[in-house]
């Protein structure tokens, strides 16, 4: 063997031996299991073909954040809808994105041009499912109680006994 095989001959077997290392300790170690990602969607691959659709031709992404997906050359503060699903109804989001003025619905501290822009214009199917969409974004149990916690203690200082 060449000195320059050998010398990757190692660098691979320092690799997979660094990752075999790490499958042990990760395994040996980790207290609690892994929960995986706490988001999931209800809808039928019909629906998400729609309401991905829809998402995507009305630009959502410009502002928002969906599967971890979100445009990274906007910074607009405005919420994740991971989940939101969970939070919200569909008769909510439908009542939401028909208002001639959303923010009378959930006011807004953003200045006008990030606010959430009334979808009243678009068809009524399409409000529909997109509201339908949006209602089959869930978030897993364990993971809203983590949340809760977590944003309890860091603005109450207290522990959180629900
Ligand atoms: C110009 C930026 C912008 C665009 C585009 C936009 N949103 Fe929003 N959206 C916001 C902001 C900001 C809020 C928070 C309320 C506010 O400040 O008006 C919000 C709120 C929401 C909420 C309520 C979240 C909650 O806390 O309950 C939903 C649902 C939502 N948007 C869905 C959508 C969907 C679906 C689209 C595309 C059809 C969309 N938004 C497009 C900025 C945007």
């Amino acid at each position: 063997m060449k000195r320059g095989e050998k010398a990757v001959l190692l660098l691979m077997t320092l690799m997979v031996g660094g990752v075999m290392f790490r499958n042990w300790w990760v395994n040996d170690h980790q207290t609690e299991k892994d929960r995986g990602i706490p988001f999931y969607t209800t809808a039928s691959p019909e629906l998400t073909r729609q309401g991905a659709d829809l998402y995507r031709q009305q630009q959502c992404r410009q502002c928002h954040s969906l599967w971890s997906v979100r445009n990274m050359m906007e910074s607009i503060p405005a919420p994740a809808l991971d989940g939101i699903g969970s939070l919200r109804s569909e008769e909510w989001f439908y009542q939401y994105f028909s208002a001639p003025n959303p923010q009378a619905i959930l006011p807004s501290r953003l200045k006008a041009e990030y606010r959430m822009p009334s979808y009243a214009a678009l068809s009524e199917d399409n409000r529909q499912a997109l509201a339908r969409y949006m209602a089959s974004l869930k978030v897993q149990d364990w993971y809203l109680q983590e949340t809760r916690k977590a944003e309890y203690e860091k603005l109450t200082g207290k522990d959180y006994h629900p």
